[in-house]
């Protein structure tokens, strides 16, 4: 894999910092829970899983600086984003271990590399569904950056084009901190797969003239009806979808899948600062006395979804429940 999002080494988290992207790939090295905790809350490290992955390491972290225990440790990590179930997935990982007195880094370690494995199996379930599709619109940074390795939307893409396919793919820009434009297009011009930016805006006209064959977002958390939460944005992408004819998939590790969330209208929703909205660039676009609204997060209904491109294969909404009791 040409992209890692992070890894452990000598004692610390090391990142690549998602917040400089595209123009700086700069490494940052976490020694500490706090450490970890702010770089997720300011998106240097985002997606739902590697944030996952990175909480598991903040255990570890937080269990070596000798001033917390677990469960405040695990509090404090699990406040800093709401919507990613992965979080609380990989935070338990570790709290687990660390209470019962076992290795904290090998917990950590064990959790990683489940989900990068996870992702691989996503790009080799879900290649088929590409074969001969062409265009392919994406939303948000659901790749390598996203998930450490492989990416859970674009693992089925990578692996697709590894296999001939001729892939071509619309990312979406993603307002306000285009995760699109700034993560995805640098990971598919890293590998040199064919694709354009596109004002999320801008969506509508490429469906509508038939210049979109499928879809394939990741998600935040997904429920047991198939519901599931992802970048805000992602719900009209869905309904675009529907109305056009383009089947709309969704791809992710086990870890997304929220088991005891029944339906997805009670997912909790990430609100951020109106600052990220009212500026771009870090100037200013709109009146200093304007006021924004900036949820992070949209919850699509099950039945826009085509179908969930899970570890274990191509799975139907009205499936997901059940494929999910056997992977438990
Ligand atoms: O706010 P972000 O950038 O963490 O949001 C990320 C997304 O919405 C991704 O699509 C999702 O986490 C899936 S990543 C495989």
């Amino acid at each position: 894999m040409a992209v890692r999002a992070l890894w452990f080494s000598r004692g610390a988290l090391v990142i690549l910092d998602q917040r400089e992207l595209p123009q700086r790939t700069h490494l940052r090295r976490l020694t500490t829970l706090a450490g970890v905790a702010d770089a997720i809350r300011t998106l240097a490290v985002r997606g739902a899983p590697s944030i996952g992955v990175a909480a598991a390491y903040g255990m570890v972290l937080a269990s070596r600086e000798g001033r917390y225990t677990p469960a405040r440790a695990a509090r404090l990590l699990g406040a800093t984003r709401p919507t990613a179930v992965d979080l609380f997935h990989g935070i338990e990982a570790v709290r687990r271990a660390w209470a019962d007195g076992a290795d904290p880094l090998a917990a950590a370690d064990a959790y990683k590399d489940r989900i990068v494995e996870e992702c691989h199996r996503i790009g080799t379930a879900g290649a088929p569904l590409f074969r001969s599709t062409r265009r392919v619109l994406t939303h948000c940074n659901a790749g390598a950056l996203a998930t450490v390795e492989w990416g859970t939307a674009l693992a089925p893409l990578r692996v697709a084009r590894q296999r001939g396919a001729h892939l071509f793919v619309w990312v979406d820009e993603t307002r306000p901190l285009l995760q699109g434009s700034r993560l995805t297009a640098w990971e598919l011009a890293q590998e040199r797969i064919p694709h354009a930016v596109i004002a999320d805006n801008a969506a509508g006209h490429f469906f509508r003239t038939g210049q979109v064959d499928a879809v394939i977002v990741g998600a935040d958390r997904i429920a047991r009806n198939g519901d599931f939460a992802n970048k805000i944005g992602t719900y009209e992408k869905a309904v675009l979808a529907h109305e056009n004819g383009v089947p709309f998939y969704v791809a992710a590790p086990w870890s997304t899948f929220d088991a005891r969330r029944a339906r997805g209208t009670s997912i909790p929703v990430e609100e951020r600062s109106e600052d990220e909205v009212l500026a771009f660039a870090g100037r200013p676009t709109a009146p200093r006395q304007s006021h924004a609204r900036n949820p992070a997060f949209d919850v699509t209904p099950a039945r826009y979804v085509t179908a969930f491109v899970t570890p274990s294969g191509v799975v139907r909404p009205r499936a997901v429940a059940r494929a999910l009791d056997r992977a438990a």
